[in-house]
């Protein structure tokens, strides 16, 4: 009897120290310098954000990345530069994010999201991929940008705009609209002037 309150104490113990030794854990992990191992030099990266261990960067020293502070960038997210991402905005998991690309702060964008910056000319029946080029996109602040969204190149979504889940995104967006489909067209403002009756 007594060898078995010996052993259920060791064990009682052996418990209490594994608690705490994981509540260390968590706590050095929450203290933990905010860019994870293997930031490339060309990114910078604010106070407090926190990228996911599978997330890309891909740039140079002319062509930088800037993740603000607080941001959130979730396993698999790719981003290239030049591209910047405003304060305390969340990338969900997968976003590919080519260069050129402004997001604002406060953004949300949802899983699988793409910002395609890149087009072609119509070529010759030869290839009809012609001569390529870039032009920018802009997200303004506190826009939620839903899961597999596209973007394409030389859109401006407005300060606080909603694209709806599974749209391509091919022309501007006015401010505080919430847009939807393929292509997606406005749905209805989200303004004051603009709320649903309950
Ligand atoms: C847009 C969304 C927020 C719903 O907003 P809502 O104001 O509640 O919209 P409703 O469901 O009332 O639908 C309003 C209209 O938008 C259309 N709509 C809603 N979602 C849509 C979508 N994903 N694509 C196209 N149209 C959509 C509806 O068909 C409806 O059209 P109708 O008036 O012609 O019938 C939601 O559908 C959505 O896309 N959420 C994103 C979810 C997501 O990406 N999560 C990832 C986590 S970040």
């Amino acid at each position: 009897m007594q060898t078995l309150s010996r052993w259920v104490r060791a064990v009682t113990r052996a418990h209490l120290l594994a608690e705490r030794v994981a509540a260390l854990e968590n706590a050095v992990a929450a203290a933990a310098p905010p860019a994870g191992s293997g930031i490339p030099p060309y990114v910078e990266v604010g106070s407090e954000a926190r990228i996911g261990d599978g997330v890309d960067f891909f740039g140079t020293d002319r062509a930088r990345v800037a993740v603000g502070a607080r941001c959130r960038v979730l396993d698999g997210t790719r981003i290239f530069g030049p591209a910047t991402i405003g304060e305390g905005t969340f990338l969900n998991r997968d976003v590919y994010i080519r260069p050129r690309t402004t997001i604002g702060a406060g953004v949300s964008v949802g899983p699988f999201a793409r910002f395609v910056t890149e087009t072609h000319d119509l070529g010759d029946p030869t290839g009809r991929a012609g001569r390529g080029r870039t032009e920018p996109i802009v997200v303004g602040d506190g826009c939620w940008i839903g899961a597999d969204v596209t973007v394409l190149g030389g859109v401006t979504i407005g300060d606080g705009s909603v694209v709806a889940a599974g749209s391509v995104v091919i022309r501007d967006v006015p401010a505080d609209t919430l847009v939807g489909g393929v292509p997606a067209r406005v749905i209805r403002g989200l303004g004051p002037e603009a709320q649903r009756p309950e």
